[in-house]
């Protein structure tokens, strides 16, 4: 039966015994890892949250009592053992902290048994994870897992701690809000008050900070929890959390340098890893000429060349129809790669084609200096000779080509620049390359929509000297919005606002809101700029993705408690579910039939 704590008190975590208490009574608790009865003697793997220790029961120290009682112990029962510390009789275990102490018990109380857990409780885990998932509390457990949310506790204190001290307030806001236009979907949460009348989960607190501003509170921070309702990545999770800020009074260096700060301390305490500041800075234009991505992975080179000059009168018709088309033709150097097999040189092509190349064009470099080139037949040697120098080919080099339109080109060089990156090892998780990507596009085209919009969001400040084009030519102008990115991830974002009437405006015009639209969605802000409103700017860290990085997580799951699945929904408490009819009634809510009979939880 399970046993009280009347009358205990835990004096240490596991982990905290050490040589320093030789000789002294402790009272450690914590879950059976494993016991092993090896007759007159039982050996005890004790576990809580800081580690392992080993715990001795032994007749001749424990009476016969307590010894029976310890006989009984399996995984994962939860126990109190009172008992004296002493250096261990046997082999020193150099793999654990306590690895050369032990405890020798005098009493213990089972404060709870368990069950055989359905998967071990331990770190490295081969379960799949979909049964990790629907038994979180279990796999929460496991030291890898642990470590992930201990960490994720401490940047969580740590960048308080450093806003504070920078003068910032933290300021919570509303999760049952109007809509935010941040681009994905919103969950929507019905009103039993205002039937047929929803609520939004924020995307972020994007307004709210703003306002917040306009009120006067020149520096706000916020560890924000945002959802968005979109397809999940890796690093995308339907909730998430935010570091949120927002400054008065400043303009794009003061908030890039307050963050390069705080990154330097979070980087230094976490990792042990100096950041040389300032960070590197490359505007978006750069970005995407030289690394096909606004968000590159900076640990390797493998830069992409235009050549279009190069093979622009070749007799190549793929490359030459791009280039009349308004395309251009691309290359990447895989430096030693000439030797590679046809069949992973297809597998690469078939890769670029998901990214959607219409193909992907080669050309080896032997040790010769002769060529082997999917296009051979249709260059002269000279034209090769040319193409090759272009891209700094020297014998040995593997280059490939793609021919398209500029946005193509990018997505499928850039793409094909990370997979050889991973397939030659070049990405070490424990080297950390920041940069900033700057002066991004303020519009984007969408094909879907047929208009413009906003590429991060519509409070974003154009850049003045780009302003004049607004009309003539949308695409072409520049916002004061910048991406934080380390090794690849998009770690965060944020703008200088607009904080001008005319400019907000004109801006939300171009998006194709009547004044009408404008005023309904977000009326409240608009009017807000109307009574003085500060020059203002601001950046949100996806929390989740910074903690994944410093951890070297592959997937924002491991540091999040309790998950969602790629269909957004959780295996463990089984959300979401359908809600009784009553409920439903309350909130003047019909389902549909097939919608109602569809398992929401099903693929
Ligand atoms: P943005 O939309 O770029 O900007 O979001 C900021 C950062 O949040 C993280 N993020 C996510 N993390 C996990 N799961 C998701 N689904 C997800 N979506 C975004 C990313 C991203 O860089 N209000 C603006 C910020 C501002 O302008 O100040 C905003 O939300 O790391
Ligand atoms: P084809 O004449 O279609 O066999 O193409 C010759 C080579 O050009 C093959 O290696 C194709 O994969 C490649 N190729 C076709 N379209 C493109 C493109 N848009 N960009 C780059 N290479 C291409």
């Amino acid at each position: 039966m399970a046993e009280s704590m009347k009358g205990l008190r835990r004096s240490h975590r596991c982990a905290e015994v050490s040589k320093a208490q030789e000789g002294r009574m402790v009272t450690v608790m914590g879950w059976v890892q494993k016991s092993r009865n090896k007759g007159g003697i039982i050996f005890t793997d004790l576990r809580d949250r800081s580690g392992i220790l080993q715990v001795i029961f032994e007749e001749c120290d424990c009476g016969a009592e307590v010894f029976e009682k310890a006989a009984s112990l399996r995984s994962e029962f939860v126990i109190a053992v009172e008992g004296t510390v002493t250096a261990r009789q046997g082999a020193v275990n150099a793999n654990l902290k306590t690895g050369d102490i032990e405890v020798r018990a005098k009493g213990l109380r089972i404060l709870s048994e368990s069950e055989t857990p359905p998967f071990p409780v331990e770190a490295g885990s081969r379960t799949r994870e979909e049964v990790r998932l629907k038994y979180r509390y279990l796999d929460l457990r496991r030291p890898d897992i642990q470590h992930n949310l201990m960490v994720r506790s401490q940047v969580a204190a740590l960048t308080r701690d450093f806003l504070v001290q920078e003068g910032f307030l933290e300021i919570e806001t509303p999760t049952l809000i109007k809509s935010t236009p941040e681009g994905a979907r919103d969950y929507l949460v019905p009103s039993r008050v205002h039937p047929g009348s929803f609520y939004a989960l924020p995307q972020s607190p994007q307004l709210f900070k703003q306002l917040l501003m306009c009120s006067g509170y020149d520096r706000y921070f916020q560890l924000a929890r945002c959802y968005r309702d979109e397809d999940l990545r890796a690093d995308r999770q339907p909730e998430f959390t935010q570091v949120d800020m927002e400054l008065s009074f400043v303009d794009v260096d003061d908030v890039l340098d307050v963050n390069e700060r705080l990154l330097k301390k979070l980087f230094k305490e976490i990792c042990n890893y100096d950041l040389q500041l300032p960070l590197l800075r490359l505007t978006w234009q750069e970005a995407m000429d030289r690394f096909g991505s606004d968000k590159p992975d900076m640990r390797f080179g493998m830069e992409l060349k235009d050549v279009s000059d190069v093979v622009k009168d070749c007799g190549f018709a793929v490359f030459q129809n791009a280039l009349e088309a308004g395309g251009s033709v691309r290359g990447i150097n895989a430096a030693g790669q000439a030797g590679m097999p046809r069949k992973k040189i297809d597998a690469l092509v078939e890769y670029a084609k998901g990214f959607g190349a219409r193909g992907l064009a080669y050309l080896a470099i032997l040790e010769d200096g002769s060529y082997k080139a999917s296009f051979a037949k249709f260059m002269k040697p000279e034209e090769l000779d040319k193409l090759a120098a272009a891209m700094e080919g020297k014998p040995g080099d593997l280059l490939f080509f793609a021919a398209d339109k500029n946005t193509v080109v990018w997505d499928v060089l850039g793409n094909l620049r990370l997979e050889l990156a991973r397939q030659l090892d070049l990405l070490k998780k424990d080297e950390y390359r920041f940069l900033w990507v700057t002066e991004f596009p303020l519009l984007e085209y969408s094909e879907e929509e047929g208009r413009f919009m906003a590429k991060h969001h519509p409070f974003t400040m154009p850049m003045e000297e780009d302003w004049n084009l607004i009309d003539s030519d949308p695409g072409a102008v520049r916002a004061k919005a910048y991406d934080i990115v380390l090794n690849g991830t998009e770690m965060g974002g944020g703008s200088v606002r607009i904080h001008q009437a005319d400019i907000q405006e004109k801006m939300l015009e171009v998006l194709g809101f009547t004044p009408e639209s404008a005023h309904e969605q977000f009326g409240f802000l608009l009017e807000a700029f109307r009574y003085g409103v500060p020059p203002h700017a601001g950046l949100a860290y996806g929390f989740d993705r910074m903690v994944m990085l410093m951890v070297g997580a592959d997937n924002i799951r491991d540091v999040i408690a309790f998950p969602k699945v790629k269909d957004a929904s959780c295996l463990m408490c089984e959300a979401p579910a359908q809600v009784d009819v009553s409920q439903l009634d309350e909130l003047g809510i019909g389902v549909k039939k097939e919608t109602a009979q569809t398992d929401l939880r099903q693929e």
